[in-house]
């Protein structure tokens, strides 16, 4: 499927035309495993272990595939948006899978495969209930579950370094990087639909944040990656003052 889009584009042939209906998808479509479950019910991941050093490096790879289908939902749902739009989030799903494919690998040098522990659900859960608007949709998807991984990919980087895993560490700033650049689509598309819609991109971020987000926002935040990512001043200091 990914596979194809990308083609089309590439030979100019991708296909603009809005659908006639578009459809709410309660499940994306994934392989049989891994189970899903509650996050309280997920085990503690303890790095001492080679167990619980692969079960870290599976939730990072449920995230990638996770976040492949969520790229591809924000191209198919939302109808209107510019060319532009579409182009950035197929390069974020591209992305995605190669980063997925290369924790895969990794997790195969563990003795381990993508399914073999459980995971949770919330990813696509959100997305599913931000799926009746784009300004919804980009302000709690890449800005606030893929920025989250902004802030809590450095002190993974730290552990798998503390362990030994080399290549581990690689990869995690290989996604750490790029995901910066997720955030900033998100970011951009953000502004771009507030600015449509004359809303103050501010007021209005705080504004979904507390009607939709679960839960606060929990730092410690990645200031300097968030800025990267096109977080305002404005933002910035009111992270500050939640952390
Ligand atoms: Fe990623």
């Amino acid at each position: 499927m990914l596979a194809r889009l990308q083609e089309d584009w590439t030979n100019d042939v991708f296909d603009f035309t809005p659908l006639e209906s578009v459809v709410r998808l309660s499940d994306p479509g994934r392989p049989d495993k891994p189970e899903l479950v509650s996050p309280k019910d997920l085990p503690r991941r303890r790095l001492g272990s080679p167990e619980g050093h692969a079960a870290l490096m599976h939730s990072v790879a449920h995230i990638e595939f996770n976040a492949i289908n969520l790229a591809l939902d924000a191209m198919y749902r939302f109808q209107d948006m510019p060319k532009n739009y579409y182009f950035d989030w197929l390069g974020v799903a591209g992305e995605e899978s190669f980063h997925f494919q290369m924790i895969r690998e990794h997790l195969a040098h563990l003795g381990y495969e993508y399914g073999d522990f459980p995971a949770h659900n919330g990813l696509w859960m959100t997305t599913f209930e931000t799926d009746h608007d784009p300004l919804v949709r980009m302000a709690l998807v890449p800005r606030t579950l893929e920025a989250r991984g902004l802030d809590v990919t450095p002190p993974m980087i730290q552990k798998l370094r503390s362990i030994g895993d080399k290549r581990g560490v690689e990869i995690l700033k290989i996604l750490l990087r790029d995901e910066i650049g997720h955030v900033e689509v998100g970011t951009r598309w953000f502004r771009y639909l507030c600015e449509q819609q004359n809303l103050n991109p501010f007021e209005q971020f705080q504004f979904i944040i507390e009607t939709y987000h679960h839960g606060d926002l929990k730092g410690p935040f990645n200031y300097e990656a968030r800025q990267e990512a096109g977080f305002s001043d404005e933002e910035i200091n009111w992270l500050k003052t939640l952390s």
